[in-house]
């Protein structure tokens, strides 16, 4: 979704800022620009299109030594290049960059145009440059810090004036902003990734802060213009980390990761002493966990799935009482709040604002909350009651893939710990922490049959429908290989329960529509044979994503992807790996941009 950054500093401001925009490309966008200062003018360039489309209409001479950039993934108004940010006031003395929706911006621009004020575009952040620009009176800080007092929704904010240059202010509420301090430069971006190649060094603002900065000062402070002080703090990935590293998109890169990336999710957290999870972000007693009687699990997109899967552990492994619930349903179902009830908020960027605004009426309702998140020093990690970082490292491409894997991998460890507690004996707990000590070996193994998916994916590839189906445990890994397939090919692809096909999609089944069967190792195995031979009796085609060794399968199915064999209830490690792959080699074989798929956005801050 949107991005921003802001530079003021020695370096040529149009690079840096077009680099940075670069970087945040993977959240999804539709139209970019940039506004560079160089004291004496600031020129404003943006266009519909990609970044590299932005560099082709600005000069070779535009340096400038301070300006602010903006990806926009549209909201208010169409895809145009008067929609696209930086926007300004109608005079041309003050620039906004502006990510998150002001929802009063109606009334706002019904009074500006009473005024006499013109507007050019039709979005939301020209009402809040216009609105800066009637407050502005010599001073910047003063100006921005009266105008969102008048604001009612999100924003994300960096505004510079024509009179002050060199100057970028700064405001946050509901949409994220992090001060980079560098070396006689400084940075104002809504992701870390647009200035980490310049500094690792980071503040994370708050709701209800702004930031004044120059090139070699900033200062923080409220809206009753309070002054703030807050700790810099150290930005832990590595910039080689957002590199592709010789493969040729973001997601292929991500998928391979995830051996290394589970084992990250795990380490330090396997007690074989105790044969038992260990997660040291809790922030529970063990009484308090104890006192545990239902767990609910919040998410959005393939975040949900993992809750979906977490959610079934803990019923089958831990027999409590647990459920997943779509994040966007939650806030506006007024939740039933109980004290022996433990929440989790899942999500890779901590910044869906679907999540977060569900965990915010938890929280009002009294309920602890625990975040599952990836990126350090997002929103919901922040604001939670204590939780766990999957440590997956960056995720670029905007269909998640290694942030499922890890963030089950916390499922299972929170599962046992909570087993172990109740009525897991030491040898159980011990032999289940084994097999998943082994699983990101295992999920190494699986990686290299990825050669023989591409083969099935591309004869597959020009379907138009697809069926994906699970049971059990693997019933949410069939959602997500669902939601894998349609995010980045744009194919048809429905996940279901296979057991439920029988109520409605087995209408859907000719020779056009295949089926991707996941087949469990034992439990509910014979039911899925069973409807997988439904769908072969209306000439459906069989894709079965099986446990080595399987030889029945290899006769039934008219394809079988192969993964090793493993504990029952660790499968979902693997299973999905496949259908990660198949998703991903189908989109390839229809030329479709895999990392950055249309109409998508990585981190999604509007509700
Ligand atoms: C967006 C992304 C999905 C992601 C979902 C939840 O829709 O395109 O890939 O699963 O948001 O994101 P989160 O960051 O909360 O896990």
């Amino acid at each position: 979704m949107c991005g921003i950054v802001g530079y003021c500093g020695p370096k040529p401001a149009t690079e840096v800022l077009l680099e940075g925009l670069k970087r945040l490309e993977y959240r999804g966008y539709d139209s970019a620009g940039v506004c560079v200062g160089d004291g004496e003018t600031f020129q404003t360039y943006k266009r519909r299109g990609k970044v590299r489309d932005l560099r082709e209409i600005i000069p070779e001479e535009v340096g400038g030594f301070y300006g602010i950039g903006h990806t926009r993934w549209a909201t208010h108004g169409g895809v145009n290049d008067q929609n696209a940010h930086p926007h300004s006031d109608d005079q041309n003395n003050l620039v906004v960059v502006h990510n998150g929706i002001i929802e009063n911006y109606q009334a706002l621009k019904n009074k500006l145009i009473s005024d006499g004020h013109t507007f050019k575009s039709e979005t939301d952040t020209e009402v809040i440059a216009q609105l800066i620009a009637v407050m502005y009176k010599g001073n910047l800080e003063q100006a921005v810090r009266e105008a969102v007092y008048l604001l009612k929704g999100t924003y994300g904010l960096a505004v510079v004036h024509r009179d002050e240059p060199g100057k970028i202010v700064g405001a946050r509420n509901g949409s994220p902003l992090v001060i980079g301090v560098g070396e006689g430069e400084m940075f104002l971006a809504s992701d870390v990734m647009a200035m980490m190649a310049h500094t690792k060094s980071a503040i994370y603002m708050e709701d209800g802060e702004l930031v004044s900065m120059t090139k070699d000062s900033y200062k923080m402070f409220d809206i009753n213009d309070q002054h703030i002080e807050k700790q810099v703090e150290h930005i832990h990935w590595e910039l080689e980390q957002l590199e592709k590293n010789g493969y040729t998109t973001f997601m292929e890169k991500e998928i391979h990761e995830q051996g290394q990336s589970i084992q990250r999710a795990l380490q330090g957290r396997i007690d074989f002493d105790g044969a038992t999870g260990h997660l040291g972000g809790l922030n529970l007693t063990a009484k308090e966990l104890l006192n545990i009687e239902r767990v609910e699990i919040v998410a959005a997109g393939t975040s949900y799935y993992a809750g979906m899967v977490g959610a079934f552990l803990l019923e089958r492994m831990a027999r409590i009482p647990a459920h997943a619930e779509l994040a966007s349903e939650v806030r506006y179902k007024n939740p039933i709040v109980q004290p022996s009830t433990l929440y989790f908020v899942v999500s890779q960027s901590g910044e869906t604002a679907d999540t977060l605004y569900a965990m915010r009426e938890l929280q009002r309702k009294g309920a602890t909350v625990l975040g599952v998140c990836n990126v350090v020093g997002s929103t919901i990690p922040r604001e939670s009651d204590g939780g766990v970082y999957i440590h997956s490292g960056p995720e670029i491409a905007v269909a998640s893939t290694k942030a499922f894997t890890s963030q089950i991998s916390v499922f299972y460890l929170f599962t046992l710990l909570m087993a172990r507690m109740r009525h897991y004996s030491f040898e159980e707990g011990y032999t289940f922490i084994s097999e998943l000590n082994r699983i990101p070996a295992l999920v190494e193994q699986t990686m290299q049959r990825a050669e023989h998916i591409r083969e099935v994916a591309r004869r597959y590839a020009h379907h138009e429908n697809f069926l994906f189906l699970g049971r059990g445990l693997l019933y949410p890994v069939a959602l997500e290989g669902a939601l894998k397939l349609k995010e980045i090919s744009y194919i048809h692809a429905e996940g279901y329960s296979a057991a439920e096909i029988k109520h409605g999609p087995i209408a859907l089944i000719n020779e056009h529509t295949p089926s991707v069967f996941l087949v469990p190792d034992g439990g509910l195995r014979e039911k899925v044979i069973n409807s997988m031979k439904e769908v072969q009796a209306r000439e459906g085609k069989v894709i079965a994503v099986a446990v080595d060794g399987d030889d029945e399968i290899a006769e039934i199915a008219d394809e079988v992807l192969w993964v090793p064999k493993t504990h029952e209830l660790l499968s979902p490690f693997l299973m999905v790996l496949p259908l990660q792959l198949f998703a991903f080699e189908v989109a390839l074989e229809l030329k479709r941009d895999v990392d950055q798929p249309r109409n998508l956005a990585k981190s999604v801050t509007v509700e």
